[in-house]
Parts: structure tokens; C-alpha cells; sequence
């Protein structure tokens, strides 16, 4: 069991600060201070820790940024960092960090949360777009130059930079206390769609094709990695060769007005598989909200 509150004293702050060398070990530099996230929560900012038994095993921090619109700068909340300890990932942490951060952004006023994250990382896939409802139409090539962190040394930092409409059906479906299923391959079998371009398991590790076929569908599957992180590890050219084909699947995509809507997983074969679905125009997927 674990519990979540609202942060603010130095003493608790500490506890993030040792939390993010748990999650991202090995860059000192790259962990976010007390004192910037102290001046953070004094002016708007919000960091939520996950706590079991009084020991951190969460958090998530943000803060209000600014937007460019057409009709001028509007305000948002830009979530900067989510981690949860590694003995404690997939127990629906993440899932409650989140849903605590838009039930005090929407107190606040706001309507719209932005974050980045490594499109290639099937987890945050899913929990970001298939069970939170965020939506992706930003590639971000390079976003934080070379990394220096466990996690992210060595690979060009390509960011989607995800929307969280946080007033919208689609979301509040997904978080209501009895929420939305998420989209079961099944039903995506049945709908007839399938994926536009193959990957090649026969070795095991899944690969990518050499380039992006030509499409135009309406709704496209593209599969990314089931486990990107230990792909990296067993052979790292392969993992910069599914990072320039995805680079170039979702410049194109979204180049073309295709947005991100939703991530399914295959896990009816011994391997798991998980495809980003993504929907032309401003349409969602209605035939299987
Ligand atoms: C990303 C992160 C914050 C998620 O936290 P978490 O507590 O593990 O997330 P949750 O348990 O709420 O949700 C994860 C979901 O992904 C699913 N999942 C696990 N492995 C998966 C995979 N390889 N592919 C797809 N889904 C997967 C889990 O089953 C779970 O779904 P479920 O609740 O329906 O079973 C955490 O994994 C983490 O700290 N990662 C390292 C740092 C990071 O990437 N931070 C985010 C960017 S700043």
C-alpha cells in the first residue's frame, strides 16, 4: 500500500533528491536540486511523492510554463520528471502520480499538461497515452543533447512531447474511478487494421525495416520495441538504427497531420508487442472509444 502527498518541506525534498540518483544513476549533475525544487513549489510548482511506510518510492514534479499561441502566450503545466523506485515499478504508481498531478492542475485552473518522453520506451508508452489518454503530434529531435545519465547515455535524446487535454471525455474516462479499458488487441485485429510495415524477430530482438514505407491510411500501427532498454544493452547499433527509423516514422507522420492517439499490446504470442496507433486529422478513434 502506498500513499501520495504534496511535498514542500526541505526535508521531504531531500528525499527526491536521493530518489532521482535511484532512478537515474550515474550523472550528479542531472539531478534537479532542493533548492530549485523548493522555489518550484513556492510559485506554482507542484512535486507529489509516493510514500510506503514513510520511505519515498515516487514523485512526479512540474511547474506553470507558458505556451505560444496564435492569440498569444497561454498557461499550461509543464511536467517536468516522473521516476518510481526499480523494485517498485508496475504497481500502478506512475498511473496514481499522474492522476494526483491533474486533479491539483485542474484545481489550479489549467487545462493543459505538457511532458516529453523517449518515444521508443514501450512502458511510458503505455501508461502515458493508453492509460492516461495523452496525445502526441510534437517530434522533438535531440531535445536535451547528449544525456549523461544511466538511462540515456549514448542515443540522440529524440522527445515526443505529449499533450494532456485534461478537462476532455477522453481523459476524465480514463481516470474516473471506474476508468475505460484500455484498447485490446483483439479489437484491433478484429477492426481489420494491421501493421504498414513488418519488424524482423527471427533473431529474437526485434528489427526494424531500413526505411519508413509510403502511407496513407487513416489509422496506421507502428510497432516499437517490447524492452528498448535491454535491446540497447545487447546491441546498441540496432538500437540507434530503431531510433533514426522512428525518428523518421513520426517526422513524417506527424508532418502529414497524423497524431498519436493510442499504444496496444500483442501479448497473445510468447513475446509481447506494442504498436503506437495514430489517426489522421483531428478525428480520435471513435470505433473503439
Ligand atoms: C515510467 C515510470 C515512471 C512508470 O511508473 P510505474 O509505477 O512503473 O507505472 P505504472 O505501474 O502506473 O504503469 C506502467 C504500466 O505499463 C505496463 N508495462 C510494463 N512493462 C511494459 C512494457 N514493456 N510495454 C508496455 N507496457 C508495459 C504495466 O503493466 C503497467 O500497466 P498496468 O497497470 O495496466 O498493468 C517508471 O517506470 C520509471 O520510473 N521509469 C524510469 C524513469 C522514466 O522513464 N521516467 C519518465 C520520463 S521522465
Amino acid at each position: 500500500m502506498f500513499t501520495i502527498h504534496l511535498i514542500e518541506t526541505p526535508e521531504e525534498m531531500h528525499l527526491v533528491e536521493e530518489l532521482q540518483r535511484d532512478v537515474w544513476p550515474g550523472s550528479e549533475t542531472d539531478v534537479v536540486p532542493l533548492h530549485m525544487l523548493i522555489t518550484t513549489v513556492h510559485n506554482g510548482g507542484l512535486v507529489l511523492g509516493a510514500f510506503e511506510n514513510e520511505k519515498i518510492i515516487g514523485f512526479v514534479f512540474g511547474f506553470p510554463g507558458l505556451e505560444t499561441t496564435p492569440d498569444g502566450p497561454r498557461p499550461k503545466h509543464c511536467s517536468h520528471m516522473m521516476g518510481v523506485h526499480p523494485d517498485h515499478r508496475d504497481d500502478g504508481i506512475g498511473f496514481a502520480l499522474k492522476r494526483a498531478q491533474w486533479q491539483m492542475v485542474r484545481h489550479q485552473g489549467l487545462d493543459h499538461i505538457t511532458w516529453t518522453y523517449d518515444p521508443l520506451l514501450s512502458r511510458n508508452a503505455y501508461l502515458n497515452i493508453a492509460k492516461l489518454g495523452a496525445v502526441c503530434a510534437t517530434y522533438r529531435q535531440s531535445e536535451y543533447g547528449d544525456m549523461r545519465d544511466g538511462l540515456n547515455v549514448g542515443l540522440p535524446s529524440d522527445r515526443f512531447q505529449l499533450d494532456w487535454w485534461i478537462n476532455t471525455r477522453r481523459v476524465e474516462k480514463r481516470l474516473s474511478k471506474r476508468p475505460r479499458p484500455t484498447l485490446k488487441w483483439n479489437q484491433v485485429a478484429k477492426s481489420g487494421m494491421r501493421p504498414f510495415y513488418a519488424v524482423d524477430s527471427s533473431t529474437g530482438i526485434p528489427r526494424p525495416p531500413e526505411h519508413v514505407p509510403p502511407f496513407d491510411d487513416r489509422l496506421l500501427l507502428a510497432e516499437i520495441p517490447a524492452d528498448f532498454m535491454t535491446l540497447k544493452e545487447k546491441d546498441f547499433p540496432l538500437a540507434r538504427d530503431w531510433r533514426f527509423f522512428t525518428r523518421e516514422l513520426f517526422e513524417t507522420a506527424f508532418a502529414k497531420n497524423y497524431i498519436v492517439t493510442d499504444f496496444v499490446l500483442d501479448k497473445n504470442n510468447s513475446v509481447s508487442r506494442g504498436f503506437y496507433v495514430l489517426t489522421h486529422g483531428e478525428s480520435t478513434l471513435d470505433q473503439f472509444e
